[in-house]
């Protein structure tokens, strides 16, 4: 099982041809990860065929359906993308939250989806600014954890910590905020099915603050947004993730 895991997440960005330039830009230099560590990109749905044909890197979907199949017009459900072979599908993204009004019951169905067809999923939490200003970090990240308490244990499965007011702002996270929450998402996890996943921090993770954040000692790996979309800040961020570690690549 990867232990760390940096991930990229495109969003609603990039075309086919965008992604070909990316892919063999990162085949002359592709990144070398250790024993445990992983990375991959979260890509549109229309982009994850062509990525998955490149063996060195994890694809992920942005989302799934919360149906198996059946007539559900414009969903994708899990074993469709398993089929497209892809690795891990993001849930719960802020994102799918705020607009899409996605809530814990249907974001549970998703993991279960995902969990039946054994793709991994990256189950996204974090406050807004009101709710951390008002002193409700806790209860709201214990209430957005529910979901995993419902899943069985030995799943591989991974949580990604991205307080929303850091998410495309350009502000990421202080240490300390990033080690505080680390900490606290470990421990509402402790008596859950799974209860070692891996933690990722995400929110404005750049090449320049990336090394001193993955230097966290909870941090085990980065979802990131805008900095993924090109190789030239993405590939910085994975070695800065090694270095922050005080690994070296293999
Ligand atoms: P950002 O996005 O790195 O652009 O802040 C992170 C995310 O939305 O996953």
């Amino acid at each position: 099982m990867l232990k760390h895991l940096i991930l990229g997440n495109w969003k609603s960005y990039g075309s086919k041809s965008q992604l070909q330039h990316y892919l063999d830009a990162v085949e002359i230099a592709p990144p070398s990860m250790p024993q445990g560590f992983g990375w991959g990109l979260a890509l549109p749905f229309h982009l994850i065929e062509q990525a998955g044909a490149r063996k060195s890197l994890m694809v992920g979907a942005e989302n799934v359906s919360a149906h198996e199949e059946g007539p559900f017009t414009g969903e994708i459900h899990a074993g469709m993308l398993a089929d497209l072979g892809c690795h891990f599908c993001l849930v719960g993204h802020s994102e799918r939250r705020q607009l899409f009004h996605e809530q814990e019951d249907t974001l549970q169905d998703k993991l279960q989806a995902l969990v039946k067809t054994g793709i991994l999923p990256v189950y996204c939490i974090g406050e807004s600014l009101d709710e951390r200003h008002s002193g409700n970090l806790e209860a709201v990240l214990r209430k957005q954890l529910v979901p995993l308490n419902t899943l069985q244990s030995g799943l591989h499965l991974a949580v990604a910590y991205e307080p929303v007011w850091a998410i495309g702002t350009g502000v990421a996270a202080t240490r300390d905020d990033v080690n505080q929450a680390h900490d606290l998402i470990r421990e509402l996890m402790r008596d859950f099915p799974n209860p070692a996943a891996p933690i990722l921090y995400g929110g404005s993770v750049k090449p320049g603050n990336a090394a001193d954040l993955a230097s966290v000692h909870g941090v085990n790996g980065f979802l990131v947004g805008g900095a993924s979309l090109k190789p030239d800040t993405f590939l910085p961020i994975i070695t800065a993730y090694l270095e922050g570690k005080g690994v070296s690549a293999k």
